[in-house]
């Protein structure tokens, strides 16, 4: 009960600290900052995210994607009309799809302890709940639970405008790389939190998938800033 309160002012306390997010140099700081940036070049698309865990950086997100909605919505003071390319721009609210076994680290080979199977364990029932809170429900949040590689077919082909990579483990990367490819449009943004795990090794986890995934796509990805302690974001390019 008591955790359950503290969970929730917490919450509340990031929905009225959310313009603040943009000083931040950490995973909500990125997730706000890709956001103004999809707001200032009216990039149309969904947000896709891959290791949600309890759902902090799934309902950051959202609460970063209202506020700049709000302000091209709202704002007096904005030099330009709300009619053409803006106006065709509001009329897309994007989905926030959240893919996640919901039950833990799936099997892996990585042998690493803060990796074990079944780590991060998690309800999709907690998610929900604390997304909630926040103001995110279901259908503009759309939980996909289950190993990446077997939900994909649950969703559409809507094009992303973010992507948030947070799922650690090599197989895992090249999961949800998989899934997204045919939504990748030109321009969106690609934050990969476990960019320089495994020391920074070009043989090892979201590294070496994002490595391969260019090779063997021809996509390629522009490194944009570097944020926490082993993230990156990137724009891609098609
Ligand atoms: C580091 S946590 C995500 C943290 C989360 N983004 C946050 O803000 O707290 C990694 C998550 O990735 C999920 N995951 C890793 N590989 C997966 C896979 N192949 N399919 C589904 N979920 C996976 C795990 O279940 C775990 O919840």
């Amino acid at each position: 009960m008591l955790h359950h309160l503290k969970d929730t002012l917490k919450i509340r306390y990031r929905q009225w600290r959310i313009a603040a997010s943009l000083q931040r140099n950490d995973a909500l700081g990125a997730l706000h900052r890709a956001w103004g940036y999809v707001h200032a070049t009216q990039l149309s698309g969904d947000y896709y995210e891959f290791g949600v865990y309890q759902g902090a950086s799934l309902f950051n997100s959202w609460l970063s994607w209202r506020f700049f909605r709000n302000r091209l919505e709202r704002s007096d003071s904005l030099p330009f009309e709300r009619t053409g390319t803006v106006a065709e721009f509001l009329r897309h609210r994007p989905v926030f799809y959240a893919f996640d076994t919901y039950c833990g680290m799936p099997d892996n080979a990585e042998g690493e302890d803060t990796l074990a199977t079944g780590s991060f364990q998690t309800s999709l029932e907690l998610v929900r709940r604390r997304c909630a809170i926040a103001g995110l429900t279901e259908p503009t949040a759309r939980f996909i639970p289950g190993l990446f590689a077997e939900t994909a077919d649950q969703i559409g082909a809507a094009p992303a405008a973010v992507v948030h990579i947070d799922c650690d483990l090599y197989a895992s990367a090249v999961d949800a790389l998989r899934v997204i490819r045919p939504r990748l449009v030109q321009g969106t943004v690609l934050l990969m939190d476990d960019y320089n795990l495994f020391r920074a090794s070009n043989a090892h986890g979201e590294r070496r998938a994002l490595r391969e995934f260019t090779e063997s796509t021809g996509i390629t990805v522009e490194p944009w800033f570097a944020y926490g302690p082993a993230s990156q974001a990137f724009f891609c390019h098609l």
